[in-house]
């Protein structure tokens, strides 16, 4: 039987890690993977969940099953954290998964459920992971216009009109905040612009929300999405706690299935839990319950808010730095859009040859459709990394 198995390439963000850990170079930079690291190039424990795991350690009496759909108090923290009161409770229907990847998997096999011959539209490009499942599941993908490499920004006028020919039964993925791998967001006019052509073909809008606070702070950054909750009778959210917790290993996620009334969000959650159980049964409850104790404490909360504020605004100073180096020393404007862009990555318009050159002659990863994670770069770094680019020839 293993035999007949056909060799799988990792995808570019994986096989990138491997490639970085086998070189041996030691002044080599990653700005790969979408990690958060500081000025030293550690991804540290935050202060509020080191906090957190220490009080769970004291007072934890048992490690036994949970509930199916996850913790209730984490699923109700997290709910408030995303949504807000856009929509009433008795609405949403949420479960714990492991990591933003399992519920990106588990909230489009609810789909697959619910109309196995439903569209998915995918933004062009977007995280490999999304076309990934999309195909693992079997689902017809479909792509829209998102990005233009030309203003090297959000290709409006593209997006709505790929969007109108979505339909009912169709879903449609967004990112809720800090695109990957563009960095070019929404606006709110664009976000009510989509929430009135979602309207209107009545497909669902499943929004990636990997990144909260790390694009213009944890409410601005849930806007765009809690208006789509308010006005849409249906949503999901896929929720991921990796990257402003900093639990990457320890995988916290969740869903949000937004319904059209109470006894449809029932529906759904017995759904969502039946796809736990049979998937993994119980997800995992460690971080949750790190996140749980963050957001329901309000000394802890607030480091955590002033933590992660203190990250974003280093990742925006890294970005405004590698633009000045790069105008510094090219003499020329074109890399503004490195300052103007949010969260951790940013096209930089590489070939993979240019990728390449960057990589072997420099020691600078990137991706190799050229996505860069600015939060790899640190002052010391930025005038190695702004000459690679150049002599690459970018
Ligand atoms: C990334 O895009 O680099 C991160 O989300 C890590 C991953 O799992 O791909």
């Amino acid at each position: 039987m293993l035999s007949r198995l056909s060799p799988q390439a990792p995808d570019k963000i994986i096989g990138l890690m491997q490639a970085f850990r086998a070189d041996p170079r030691p002044d080599k930079i990653d700005l790969g993977v979408g990690v958060y690291r500081d000025a030293a190039g550690a991804t540290p424990v935050m202060r509020a969940v080191k906090a957190a795991e220490e009080q769970l350690w004291q007072s934890q009496q048992t490690k036994g099953y949970v509930a199916i759909e996850g913790d209730p108090e984490f699923l109700e923290a997290v709910r408030g954290l995303v949504l807000a009161d856009a929509v009433a409770a008795e609405r949403v229907a949420a479960i714990g998964t492991p990591g933003g990847t399992g519920a990106v998997r588990i909230a489009l096999d609810l789909v697959r459920l619910a109309n196995p011959a439903a569209r998915v539209f995918l933004p062009d490009p977007s995280w490999p992971n999304h076309a990934a499942i999309v195909g693992h599941l079997g689902l017809e993908q479909v792509e829209y216009r998102y990005y233009d490499a030309a203003l090297r920004g959000l290709d409006r006028d593209g997006m709505l009109a790929d969007l109108g020919g979505a339909g009912p039964g169709d879903v449609v993925i967004l990112h809720g905040c800090c695109h990957n791998p563009t960095g070019a967001d929404l606006t709110a006019a664009d976000w009510a612009d989509v929430a009135a052509v979602l309207e209107r073909t009545g497909a669902l809008a499943l929004v990636d929300l990997a990144y909260q606070g790390f694009g213009a702070g944890v409410e601005a950054d849930a806007e765009g999405l809690r208006m789509l909750a308010a006005r849409l009778p249906e949503m999901l959210v896929a929720v991921s706690g990796s990257k402003n917790f900093g639990l990457y290993r320890e995988r916290v996620g969740a869903i949000l299935a937004v319904a059209g009334d109470a006894a449809t969000a029932t529906l759904a959650r017995g759904n969502l839990s039946n796809l736990n159980r049979q998937t993994y049964a119980f997800p995992p409850d460690h971080g949750a319950r790190v996140v749980t104790g963050i957001l329901t404490d309000a000394e802890l909360r607030a480091d955590w808010l002033a933590e992660l504020d203190a990250m974003r605004t280093r990742m925006e100073g890294l970005r405004a730095s590698l633009a000045d180096t790069l105008r510094e020393i090219s003499g020329s404007d074109r890399f503004a859009y490195l300052a103007a862009q949010k969260g951790m990555f940013s096209l930089i318009g590489a070939t993979p040859d240019q990728v390449a050159v960057m990589r072997d002659a420099h020691g600078v990863y990137v991706i190799g459709d050229g996505r860069m994670n600015v939060a790899g770069l640190s002052e010391a770094n930025i005038p190695r990394v702004a000459r690679a680019m150049l002599a690459a020839g970018l």
